[in-house]
């Protein structure tokens, strides 16, 4: 799979994609853990749903807020069929609601200040043994750096701290944080806490 065949793949100077190593991490835990029904914050053009829909058998969620985006992402995931559905909202008005089917495995890649207000809502939406899988989770660098952080990007960096030290403390996590592109974190959800 190309990502330069994707439709719109050239439309941005920065092209807010998954590092390619953290997609292949992404593409192994599709393939072992079979997910059924996949979630994923933050859709852009399509790419990393793709990648999740080629890597197993389940039907796939996608969230995304901007509308040229969301759109590409229909016409790039059409070959998928019924197996991916593209909307077109804010993630959080969609995780609030409470008459939404679980998924075995949600992929958090929307803005990245907001994981940490995410987290109790995806974490009601995961099935038991259920992955959560969440992007960027060290933030070039800054997330572990010590030191001051530009004014613009403090809340984000801030925010990102207290996502890590939610999910590796919450005993209802198995989580582990691969050291790959921007840093991943994989969290899977125990049953019977
Ligand atoms: C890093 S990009 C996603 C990249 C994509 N997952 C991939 O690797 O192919 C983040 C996307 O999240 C979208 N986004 C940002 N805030 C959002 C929100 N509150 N709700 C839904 N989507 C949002 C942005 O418009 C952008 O397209």
């Amino acid at each position: 799979m190309n990502k330069n065949e994707f439709a719109g793949f050239d439309k941005d100077e920065y092209v807010p994609i998954m590092k390619d190593e953290s997609m292949a991490l992404l593409s192994k835990f599709c393939a072992e853990n079979k997910p059924k029904r996949i979630l994923e914050i933050g859709t852009y053009i399509g790419f990393s749903a793709s990648v999740m829909l080629s890597a197993c058998d389940g039907n796939l969620v996608t969230l995304e807020k901007n509308a040229d985006n969301a759109k590409l992402a229909q016409k790039n995931l059409s070959s998928f069929g019924d197996r991916a559905k593209v909307i077109l909202t804010d993630a959080f008005d969609y995780i609030v609601r409470q008459d939404i089917e679980k998924f075995d495995l949600i992929f958090l890649d929307g803005p990245k200040g907001q994981y940490i207000n995410y987290l109790p809502y995806l974490k009601n939406l995961l099935n038991d043994g259920g992955l959560l899988i969440a992007d960027n989770v060290y933030f070039h660098g800054l997330v572990r750096q010590e030191g001051a952080v530009k004014h613009k990007l403090r809340t984000i960096v801030v925010n990102l701290r207290k996502f890590l030290k939610a999910i590796t403390t919450d005993l209802d996590f198995e989580t582990t944080i691969f050291d790959v592109g921007d840093g991943v974190s994989v969290s899977k959800k125990r049953g019977g806490h």
